[in-house]
């Protein structure tokens, strides 16, 4: 995908934030994300996998006692973060953000650089390799350890052997990790989640939306965690503000999968 970083070209991480209510983005950005918000229910998709992936960390700290967090395509750190909600539940939790957008990741390295227990390294998630070996992801995480590696909104960016680099993460994980994941799916919306698509392609990035077996295949040999894969704003959404429309709740999956 692309990555850029200048405040010319509309760049995916800085349109993220912004649908978010993040202040780290450029007026090229701004417009873009206006334009998509008037057209698309994106915003609210991102808003819809944000509240998905508080949901899970908070499970994870909570009832599996995770303290050890890899959030892949994490993107620029906006309010309500992994560590942000890790930390405030147990602040001995640590986190290692990856990004492959020098944005993303200059904005992360200023936000978390007083936080000993948080950092960002700038990779491509599918450099799996890389990724694990890294000094900081080596520093902060015990793979003997039960561990939550995050895909939240990240695999229809990886075209190229999406399962395959599923089960390298997996494969490094301790028993009683989890693996939590949301993937964009046409299965519901096929017109809409076309367009966003299309709209993507305007950006020169390519997003693969999936289809509910596709999806299945990454999760395959975990023990799904109740109610298993279903679209992400059902999951464990007990108490949490409805806000989403009926659009924006049906095109995108989460589910999250035990070691
Ligand atoms: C849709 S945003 C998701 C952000 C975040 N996970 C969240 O839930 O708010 C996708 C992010 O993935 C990053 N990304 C895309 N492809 C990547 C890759 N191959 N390796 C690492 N990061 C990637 C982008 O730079 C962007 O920040």
């Amino acid at each position: 995908m692309t990555t850029n970083g200048d405040s010319e070209r509309p760049n995916v991480a800085r349109l993220f934030d912004y649908y978010l209510g993040g202040a780290h983005n450029f007026a090229v950005d701004r417009v873009l994300a206006e334009e998509s918000i008037r057209k698309y229910p994106v915003a609210e998709i991102a808003r819809t996998i944000r509240s998905f992936s508080r949901r899970v960390v908070r499970l994870c700290v909570e009832e599996y006692g995770i303290r050890q967090f890899l959030d892949l395509g994490s993107g620029i750190p906006t309010a309500g973060n992994v560590h942000e909600i890790a930390q405030s539940l147990d602040p001995s939790c640590n986190v290692v953000y990856v990004d492959n957008d020098p944005v993303a990741v200059a904005h992360a390295r200023t936000m978390l650089r007083d936080n000993l227990s948080a950092a960002i390294v700038q990779s491509d998630l599918c450099d799996v390799g890389a990724v694990l070996r890294h000094p900081e992801t080596r520093r902060l995480i015990d793979f003997t350890r039960p561990t939550a590696v995050l895909m939240i909104g990240i695999l229809p960016y990886v075209t190229d052997e999406p399962a395959g680099v599923v089960a390298r993460y997996r494969a490094a994980l301790a028993e009683g990790s989890v693996l939590a994941l949301t993937h964009l799916t046409r299965d519901v919306e096929p017109e809409l989640v076309g367009q966003m698509v299309d709209l993507a392609v305007g950006m020169d990035q390519t997003i693969v939306p999936r289809s509910k077996q596709d999806v299945e295949e990454f999760l395959c040999g975990l023990k799904l965690l109740e109610p298993g894969l279903v679209l992400a704003a059902h999951w464990r959404a007990d108490g949490e503000l409805p806000g989403a429309s009926a659009a924006a709740d049906a095109s995108t999956y989460g589910a999250v999968g035990m070691i």
